[in-house]
């Protein structure tokens, strides 16, 4: 009987970067992503949450970025990746739950655009994903954490889509459908057109769109994508 051949290429664990806007399923994606290759899944955008509920509970102004980006130097941001997400901490405090709040998330969105906010957390993220065997999501991994990813996938779906999916996942859905797709819509428009490192596709990401896909077609796809590039890239 033939032994099965299985080049190095298989043993390579690569970088897999993952942008796209809130709520096109990156999470989802990563956290099914890592476990199929076995990889470690991180969401950056924990990183920006985590400091935006640190600069609440301190009354940092959102406009004062260099409070803010002192304020990213002394924080304790850990996360714990887990089967089925991150675990966040902040100065030790579980705080996965509590930074998903709508407040938070606005807050998070606001924070991002300060350049010396991003070079902290851009620096952070380096460091966690410098060993490869890793799927990183978030807005700028392909462009800017890690340009010269191997794999680099843009997700994305319709607004109506991605506000409808949003406002499912929201835990008591505590705002109703429309103002959960205004506030999105608000957030996109921020994250894409900040100054510095604004949500765009790297020029060779490979783009899925998941309005018209299920789940399994988009892992199916990206699945895809990934396989291709282990077996051609040495
Ligand atoms: O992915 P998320 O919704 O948890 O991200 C929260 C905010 O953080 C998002 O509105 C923009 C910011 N963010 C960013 O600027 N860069 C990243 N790599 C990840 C998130």
């Amino acid at each position: 009987m033939d032994s099965v051949k299985v080049g190095p290429a298989a043993f390579r664990r690569i970088v897999i970067a993952i942008d796209g806007p809130a709520g096109s399923g990156k999470s989802t994606l990563a956290s099914l992503l890592a476990r199929k290759y076995n990889y470690t899944n991180i969401e950056t955008g924990a990183m920006y949450r985590a400091l935006a509920l640190k600069a609440m509970q301190n009354g940092v102004s959102l406009d004062d970025a260099a409070a803010l980006g002192a304020l990213a130097g002394e924080s304790g941001i850990e996360l714990l990746p887990k089967p089925e997400g991150n675990r966040v901490l902040l100065d030790g405090a579980d705080v996965t739950e509590r930074i998903r709040q709508q407040d938070v998330t606005e807050v998070a969105s606001r924070v991002s655009v300060h350049p010396a906010v991003r070079e902290w957390m851009v620096d952070r993220q380096r460091e966690i994903g410098a060993g490869g065997g890793i799927v990183m999501e978030g807005r700028d991994i392909g462009t800017k954490v890690f340009p010269d990813a191997e794999v680099k996938i843009f997700l994305d779906a319709a607004p109506e889509i991605r506000g409808t999916r949003r406002f499912l996942q929201s835990p008591a859905a505590t705002a109703p459908e429309a103002a959960v797709l205004a506030e999105l819509h608000q957030r996109d428009q921020r994250d894409r057109t900040r100054a510095t490192s604004p949500l765009v596709p790297a020029p060779d990401a490979i783009l899925i769109d998941s309005t018209n896909l299920s789940l399994d077609q988009v892992v199916a796809r990206a699945t895809e994508i990934i396989d291709e590039r282990l077996k051609t890239s040495s």
